[in-house]
C-alpha cells in the first residue's frame, strides 16, 4: 500500500522514513546486545508481523524468528488472553526478544513473557515499536521502544481497525467518528 492517508484517519503521527530510520536503529542496537548468542525474534500474529518482518532484516545477526497468536477475552473486570497458536520451535536456553507492534495496557505483553518463561530462556526482553505508557495496567518490562505514542487509536504498519489498515507504511491516528462507527 502507498503513502496516501485514508479518509478514516485524522493524520500521520510516524511518518515512513522516520519509521524505517527507528527500525534500522533498533536492529543494529539488538544485533549488537546479542552478539554471539542463539537469538529468537518472537512476535504475536498479526500486529506484530509487518515490524518483525523489517527489525529482523534490519539485525546484522544470525537468528530465527517464530510466532505466536493470542486472542483477547475479557470475562469479569479484568482483561485476559489465551493462546491460538504456540511456538514452533524450542526456546530453551535461547536469547529471546519479544517484538511487539505496541503496549498499550500491557496485559497482552504480561500474558505472553510469562508463557514464554516457562520455556526457560536464557534471556528475555521485550521490543516494542509502539508504546502507550499512560494506559498501561500492567508494569511490563521493555528494553527496547520505537516510539512512545499519545492515547490516541492508531493504525498502519501491523495496528489495525476490524482488520484494515495494517498495510500502511505510517503510524496514524484514527478520526474518532471511525473509531465510533
Ligand atoms: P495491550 O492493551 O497492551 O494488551 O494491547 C493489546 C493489543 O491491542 C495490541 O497488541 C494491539 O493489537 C491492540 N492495540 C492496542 N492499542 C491499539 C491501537 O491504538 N490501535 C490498534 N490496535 C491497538
Amino acid at each position: 500500500m502507498t503513502g496516501a492517508l485514508p479518509a478514516e484517519c485524522d493524520r500521520i503521527l510516524v511518518p515512513e522514513d522516520v519509521l524505517q530510520l527507528r527500525v534500522s536503529e533498533l536492529g543494529r542496537e539488538i544485533a549488537h546486545d546479542f552478539a554471539g548468542e542463539d537469538l529468537r525474534m518472537i512476535t504475536v500474529l498479526k500486529g506484530g508481523l509487518f515490524f518483525l518482518a523489517d527489525l529482523s532484516r534490519a539485525c546484522d545477526a544470525p537468528l530465527a524468528v517464530d510466532f505466536m497468536a493470542v486472542s483477547q477475552y475479557t470475562p469479569g473486570a479484568g482483561g485476559t488472553v489465551r493462546v491460538t497458536k504456540d511456538l514452533s520451535d524450542d526456546i530453551t536456553g535461547a536469547s529471546v526478544v519479544l517484538v511487539e507492534d505496541i503496549v498499550d495496557t500491557g496485559l497482552t505483553v504480561h500474558y505472553v513473557l510469562s508463557l514464554l518463561r516457562a520455556h526457560d530462556p536464557a534471556k528475555l526482553v521485550v521490543c516494542t515499536l509502539l508504546d502507550k505508557p499512560s494506559r498501561r495496567i500492567a508494569d511490563v518490562p521493555i528494553a527496547y521502544t520505537g516510539f512512545a505514542m499519545p492515547d490516541k487509536f492508531l493504525v498502519g504498519y501491523g495496528l489495525d481497525l476490524s482488520g484494515r489498515y495494517r498495510n500502511l507504511p505510517f503510524v496514524a491516528s484514527l478520526r474518532d467518528e471511525a473509531i465510533l462507527s
